[in-house]
């Protein structure tokens, strides 16, 4: 679905995603690095469990809340990766303290 512009220049990092490991570029959001994955990284809303992608990356719509380290409702479009990060996709309402 996307694809991404030849970029060699910026230094690969490790993520976690769900558990899998996801190299992605230095300077991505997380957002862009979910999208560029080729994983299933769509979220489940908390109400109706309806599925979404991220879509504004600019932290308007929330369609992009993934938990990063442990820390849920977090908008993936607005924090950029870093090498060990452990992002799992959000599926429904945040558990309290996480
Ligand atoms: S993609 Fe819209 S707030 Fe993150």
């Amino acid at each position: 679905m996307f694809k991404r512009i030849n970029d060699d220049a910026r230094r690969e990092v490790e993520i976690s995603v769900d558990g899998q490991r996801v190299l992605a570029r230095e300077g991505d959001t997380i957002s862009a690095a979910l999208l560029a994955s080729g994983l299933d990284v769509r979220r489940a809303t908390a109400v109706s469990g309806a599925l979404r992608l991220p879509y504004c990356m600019m932290g308007v719509c929330f369609d992009c809340l993934v938990m990063i380290d442990g820390v849920g409702n977090r908008q993936g479009c607005l924090v950029p990766v870093s090498a060990g990060m452990k992002i799992e996709i959000q599926k429904g309402k945040r558990e309290i303290g996480r």
